[in-house]
């Protein structure tokens, strides 16, 4: 087992609403004028990487139309790094307490995923929030996934969170970031149903196993066929 103890999710803190970065026109994937390698994706990580190793077994299959083009982190000495390496990915690290600002930071973070001209960019249970830099680049083309069914249970402790509340039924949330907190339009959903003796620690297993199919599932549909988002409204071609 790999248990993720993030040491606390460092909100960015640039001041900006959330209509700096709308969502609310058209936008579609496969765009030449990013000058993205079709087919490629960057991965970032925080911790044991379970959600990545599922698109690393998905992208070795010849059908799935995904390149994992590099694996990034925000710190060293993790699973999810180790896992990448072993695939033969590219891995960087870019860390918070290397940079003056949390503004500097979010740029040489966007500048490095730039580098591998990714179509899209899947945060795969990094636990940072992207900034103006970052969204400026890969705002509407880049994914995350939560344990919970948002908007319910936002936040680092969605499978705690939901487990305290008492719901009967949670699950995950694969969505499209935008400036805010687990705010972004939904692109897929799956439902998990919590069981009398859960911790949050055997519920979020659960809750993952079904991330990781959902995660594999849109994104290889979402680079394979495109998708557009109206609103909040996503659409894959
Ligand atoms: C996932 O549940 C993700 O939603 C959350 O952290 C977990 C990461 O798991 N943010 P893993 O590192 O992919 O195993």
């Amino acid at each position: 087992m790999c248990e993720v103890r993030p040491k606390g999710l460092l909100a960015w803190d640039g001041g900006q609403s959330m209509d700096r970065f709308p969502i609310s026109s058209l936008i579609v994937t496969n765009m030449p004028q990013t000058g993205s390698t079709t087919g490629s994706v960057v991965v970032l990580v925080s911790g044991c990487g379970t959600n990545l190793q599922a698109l690393i077994d998905a992208a070795s299959q010849p059908g799935y139309g995904v390149q994992i083009a590099a694996v990034g982190a925000d710190r060293d000495g993790i699973e999810g790094l180790a896992r990448a390496r072993r695939a033969g990915i590219p891995t960087f690290v870019c860390r918070v307490a290397d940079f003056a600002t949390r503004a500097d930071w979010d740029v040489a973070l966007a500048a490095q995923v730039a580098g591998y001209r990714p179509e899209l960019v899947v945060l795969a249970g990094f636990m940072k929030l992207t900034g103006e830099a970052f969204l400026g680049q890969f705002g509407g083309r880049t994914l995350n996934t939560h344990p919970a069914l948002l908007p319910s249970f936002p936040g680092i402790h969605g499978p705690k969170d939901a487990l305290d509340y008492g719901v009967k039924v949670t699950g995950c949330t694969l969505f499209i970031v935008d400036a805010g907190v687990d705010t972004g339009p939904i692109v897929a959903q799956r439902a998990v149903s919590v069981d009398d003796d859960d911790t949050a620690e055997i519920l979020h297993e659960r809750i993952k196993t079904a991330e990781r199919q959902i995660l594999v599932d849109y994104v290889g549909r979402m680079v394979r066929d495109g998708f557009s988002v109206t609103e909040r409204k996503v659409t894959i071609s």
